[in-house]
């Protein structure tokens, strides 16, 4: 997810249990220039892998170039975005645009499938107006030019993230296509999980929106743990986050990209809804854990033993850039 899956959500991701987790999206003409800020989305961690990668792009060319860096960087899977409906995006010919540009979106994923050894993944909506069903006839040209999977988001760009994802249509290309469908869109519980598997047929399930602040839905879904967190674990982890994503993208850029996580990790009931405001007011990251331990002192003991049992890191900032898109 754009400006939400920086290194620091996906390590969190991995630790929770998630099997594979998948970068925020990479502008294929973004890496062919070298821009500096670009190539900030290739450093991958020891400990994501299974990770996916994303790149977006409209020429064939371009994004087989990209995807070889990808794969160079150490992505596990490279995955194609032919979802994102932001216009920044479509208005380049790329994103959800190629739903409905069959020929241009098969020979993408032909020429990115033959530049990699690594599998090849596509990410599509259901298509570019509500209603829209491009996606069952796109899919099977996808895996004929070279998709090891599908992930079906199935709500249309026009839509956004308004209304409800109609699982019947990931249902529908299951049927029609030989490669694993994963199935993406309102899967935050482990009921919605197993209803959404039961009823398409999809060989797993995406998450998305239900794990940020809120990395104990993975647990749940997989089956592991259904307890909800107590106030200590929420602002140690909380606290971790925070601590990893100045570590990755500097004081200056994680103070304002962190300010939406409070809201996710202390809304829900968990914290007073004043709280959240008092600290997206603070200057500095520094006063924000200060502010975080003093609402639960006992987080300090478990925050102590998250850090000790985190793989060792590379101390060094490693500069990340905060994603100028919005969303897929
Ligand atoms: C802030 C935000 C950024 C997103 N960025 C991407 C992206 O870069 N690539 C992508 O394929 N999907 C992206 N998505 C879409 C999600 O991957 C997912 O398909 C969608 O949110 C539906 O799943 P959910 O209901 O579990 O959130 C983004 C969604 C959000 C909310």
């Amino acid at each position: 997810m754009a400006g939400v899956s920086v290194q620091a959500f996906r390590r969190q991701g991995r630790r929770f249990g998630a099997g594979l987790v998948c970068s925020e999206m990479v502008s294929c003409a973004g890496l062919h220039h070298g821009n500096e800020r670009t190539l900030g989305y290739l450093r991958i961690a020891s400990d994501e892998h299974p990770l996916a990668v994303q790149i977006f792009g409209a020429e064939p060319a371009l994004m087989a170039e990209a995807a070889r860096m990808v794969e160079d960087a150490g992505a596990d899977i490279v995955d194609i975005n032919f979802g994102c409906p932001v216009r920044k995006v479509t208005k380049t010919g790329a994103g959800a645009t190629l739903l409905e540009d069959p020929e241009r979106a098969a020979r993408i994923v032909s020429a990115v499938a033959d530049a990699v050894d690594a599998p090849v993944s596509v990410k599509m909506r259901r298509g570019l107006e509500d209603g829209s069903r491009a996606c069952l006839d796109l899919g099977p040209k996808l895996v004929d030019a070279g998709a090891a999977t599908l992930t079906l988001h199935p709500r249309s760009a026009k839509q956004m993230y308004t209304g409800t994802a109609d699982h019947m249509l990931t249902a529908e290309l299951v049927e029609r296509v030989d490669v694993p469908v994963i199935a993406c869109g309102d899967v935050t519980s482990r009921a919605r999980a197993q209803a959404v598997l039961a009823s398409t047929g999809a060989a797993a399930v995406m998450i998305g929106r239900g794990a940020q602040g809120n990395p104990w839905a993975l647990r749940e879904i997989i089956g592991d743990d259904d307890e909800e967190p107590t106030r200590e674990e929420i602002v140690a982890e909380l606290i971790l986050f925070v601590r990893e994503t100045v570590r990755e993208m500097g004081e200056r850029r994680a103070s304002g990209f962190l300010k939406k996580f409070y809201g996710w990790y202390l809304g829900r009931g968990r914290f007073p809804r004043p709280f959240k405001q008092e600290l997206v007011v603070l200057d500095s990251t520094d006063e924000v854990v200060e502010r975080l331990l003093v609402a639960a002192p006992g987080a300090a003991a478990v925050l102590e033993r998250l850090e000790a049992e985190q793989p060792p890191v590379d101390d060094q900032l490693l500069e990340l850039p905060v994603s100028i898109y919005g969303g897929g």
